[in-house]
């Protein structure tokens, strides 16, 4: 099979021919921005954080004079921030005001199992349950979604996601952005009918043309002429991202899936594959008042070309209030890290210690293309089965393989519970900042990695799973448990 062919098989009831923009679809860059409200808690207490949350289904404003029905949590698309910090709890309470199951994953979150939002463990409609986050974990770029068994990849796509953001006392001694100049960005595409609805059709990855960033079509953000911290997300089910800037400026990346960099880096290019995250600061100090900066998509993904053209910073006038940093400035231009956040120097961050491995495995994800399932093994997932039964406290390797090579098919492999480390890729060391914290690992087609994962935090069972949601949610998914 070469992978055209598969392509047209997987397509089989679509066309493959790119849909055109329909004529109210907004050009790009002329709708402005919006950032998902930071969600306010219901009440404090001397430890803890309580929110409450209604997942209903509302209608919402995403293209320009539009209402489209989507699935929100608390009223919004995509969700409201919640804002945590480490050692204070936070304690959700979801009331699902669906007619379907939800059931909320905090990802890349170590938590209890009972609040792991496992798959099977649902909020029926009109229930509510009470999910308890720890925060015990260094500061990161989380993110909370649906993962109801099945339901998950239409629910996700429908609107429920929503951005987490741990901070910690190492991260608050770091001179970075904050407030107005810390920005979530979730980023994500979709399909739209003509009377401005979302169209959902399973494992669509030919056809989803519109960009959307924080629920806006590829829209424009005014920004002042500051460093920024951007926390870049993929938010989309299925579609791989290559993000660059279009005038060649830097992005430094600080973060990635589940914490601060052991050391920043700076790259012209960074790839998110759905789920994944990195944290960035881009410096718009040195661009002239005036100018406008395109964050592109350069993936190579089958459709990537239709979704070229992500979003776009207009820089403002001067702030006055913030002087300019030369030194920084300078930094950046002759590719060298700025100190303050060079490891050695100003960085407080370092890597954890690799703890020898006790036990290998090997999992491998493929399409099989007769019985038309995405498998783990040769197996869809079985809540009654354990695929790995781990030591607490042990450290293992799994060997990860992308066995769809020939297909063309990406995958990205996600944990549960734990941040991990990739050692290599085909055989090559993985760089740095791709490395290490980890909870979901990119497979291109035909790739083999090693991760290292440390289990030793909580007992219980814990899904793995390909986070292209669409290919999870038919069965691309297993279990391990950690047991005492
Ligand atoms: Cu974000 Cu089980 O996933
Ligand atoms: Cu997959």
């Amino acid at each position: 099979l070469t992978a055209a062919s598969a392509m047209l098989m997987l397509s089989s009831s679509r066309s493959i021919r790119a849909t055109p923009q329909h004529p109210w679809l907004p050009p790009p860059y002329s709708v402005p921005m919006t950032i998902p409200p930071v969600l306010a808690p219901a009440r404090r207490t001397s430890d803890s954080d309580f929110y409450e949350i209604e997942i209903a289904e509302t209608s919402q404003e995403i293209l320009p004079g539009i209402q489209t029905k989507v699935l929100t949590y608390a009223g919004c698309f995509p969700g409201p921030t919640i804002q945590a910090e480490q050692g204070r709890k936070t304690v959700v309470a979801q009331i699902n005001k669906m007619y379907t199951d939800a059931a909320v994953h905090l990802h890349g979150a170590n938590v209890p199992a009972s609040s792991d939002g496992y798959p099977m463990d649902v909020i029926k409609p009109n229930k509510t349950r009470v999910y308890n986050y720890p925060n015990a974990q260094p500061a990161g770029t989380l993110w909370y979604h649906d993962h109801a068994h099945h339901l998950e990849a239409e629910q996700v796509y429908r609107g429920l996601a929503g951005a987490y953001l741990l901070s910690d006392s190492v991260e608050q001694q770091i001179p970075l952005p904050r407030g107005e100049f810390d920005v979530p960005l979730l980023i994500r595409d979709a399909k739209f009918d003509h009377n401005g609805q979302l169209v959902w059709v399973f494992d669509d990855f030919l056809d989803r043309p519109t960009m959307l960033v924080n629920g806006r079509p590829q829209p424009y953000f005014t920004v002042k002429p500051s460093l920024y911290r951007l926390r870049l997300f993929n938010v989309s089910n299925i579609e791989p991202f290559r993000f660059r800037l279009d005038n060649g400026a830097l992005f430094l990346q600080i973060g990635s899936d589940g914490g601060l960099l052991p050391s920043p880096a700076l790259l012209q290019e960074i790839e998110l594959f759905p789920s994944e995250r990195a944290d960035v600061l881009v410096d718009f100090r040195s661009t002239a008042p005036g100018t406008s900066v395109a964050l592109e998509n350069i993936a190579t993904s089958p459709a990537a070309a239709q979704k070229r053209q992500v979003m776009q910073f207009r820089v403002a006038g001067v702030d006055s209030a913030r002087r300019l940093d030369l030194d920084a400035v300078r930094g950046w231009q002759d590719g060298r890290v700025p100190q303050e956040y060079a490891p050695a120097e100003g960085w407080p961050v370092a890597a954890p210690p690799l703890p020898p491995a006790t036990q290998q495995r090997r999992f491998v994800l493929h399409f099989d293309v007769k019985q038309e399932k995405f498998l783990i093994n040769g197996r869809e997932f079985d809540a009654n089965r354990v695929d790995a039964t781990v030591k607490l406290g042990s450290t293992e390797i799994w060997e990860i393989v992308n066995a769809d090579g020939a297909l063309g098919i990406a995958h990205a492999m996600h944990l549960h519970l734990v941040q991990f480390r990739v050692l290599d890729r085909n055989g090559k060391p993985e760089p740095a900042h791709d490395a290490y914290p980890k909870d979901t690992v990119r497979l291109h087609p035909g790739d083999t990695v090693h991760i290292s994962v440390t289990f030793n935090s909580f007992v219980g069972r814990y899904p793995f799973h390909c986070h292209f949601i669409d290919h999870a949610s038919h069965s691309m998914m297993g279990q391990f448990e950690v047991v005492p």
